[in-house]
């Protein structure tokens, strides 16, 4: 507690941010990571191996931009470091951690920004890249937009959710570059007997095709979330999204 405390006075980001509620959620994710690092150290393998398929067959490696790299644990940035000329990592919050792991790597950059913000900021700073990476960010996007809409006791727009999802969509699609998508789906509840007792839509109707790469991601294990109840996540991962993204069905 006292933790999070002193990481949300010392975690750098605008202050239009830190209002939002990003570095809070940043702050969260960072502290749930520590907990639960052993249970989810197979969905960061897989996220990585997804990434490292994408640039495999790359004619050009100038520039990489992650998008969402966060805490950067399941981004391979030795490795796009090691690929690329220049390797941009985009988020609301970049947490100490990630400072400090970029700051190994002079041709790192850092890039604070509102990826659900005016205009294309995703156009913008991905126009240019031979390879974009959406690590874990989509479902993410409407987190904030929709607690600040709860938070004010106003009502949450039917389709806000799935509006900012398909807005991300739309803007990986148009990029030129090599784009690859990793992002959770659905989130399962279990009880101790492996039934499921819940199930949440995590992309608000909208159906992505199917995936040459998935698996589970247990976000929660028992006693995380609730005692008897764990949370699993379905996770699917495109290393050439737009091979597959015809198959996108929007709501
Ligand atoms: C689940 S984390 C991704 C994990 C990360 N790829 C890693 O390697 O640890 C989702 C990230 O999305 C970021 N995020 C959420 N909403 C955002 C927004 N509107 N603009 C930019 N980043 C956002 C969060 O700050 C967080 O770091």
């Amino acid at each position: 507690m006292l933790l999070d405390l002193a990481l949300w006075l010392a975690t750098p980001a605008p202050w239009r941010h830190r209002r939002l509620g990003y570095v809070r959620e940043s702050v969260l994710l960072s502290a749930r990571a520590r907990r639960c690092r052993r249970v989810w150290a197979p969905h960061a393998a897989h996220t990585r191996a997804a990434v490292l398929a994408a640039c495999a067959d790359l004619p050009l490696r100038r520039e990489a931009v992650v998008l969402g790299s966060g805490p950067l644990a399941d981004v391979p940035l030795a490795e796009l470091a090691a690929a690329f000329e220049r390797v941009v990592l985009v988020d609301a919050v970049h947490p100490l951690s990630a400072r400090l792991a970029a700051r190994r790597f002079g041709h790192v950059r850092l890039v604070t920004a509102d990826l659900t913000g005016a205009g294309d900021p995703v156009g913008d700073l991905c126009g240019r890249a031979d390879l974009t990476v959406s690590a874990n960010l989509l479902t993410q996007l409407p987190v904030v937009p929709v607690d600040r809409h709860e938070a004010a006791g106003l009502p949450v727009p039917e389709r806000l959710g799935a509006e900012i999802v398909a807005a991300h969509l739309a803007a990986l699609g148009r990029l030129p570059g090599r784009v690859c998508l990793v992002t959770d789906t659905e989130q399962r509840t279990e009880d101790r007997a492996g039934r499921v007792t819940d199930r949440l839509d995590l992309l608000f109707g909208v159906s992505l095709p199917p995936a040459p790469l998935s698996w589970d991601w247990e976000l929660a294990p028992f006693g995380e979330a609730e005692r008897h109840r764990r949370l699993v996540h379905s996770v699917r991962a495109y290393p050439d999204w737009a091979a597959a993204r015809d198959g996108l069905s929007l709501p």
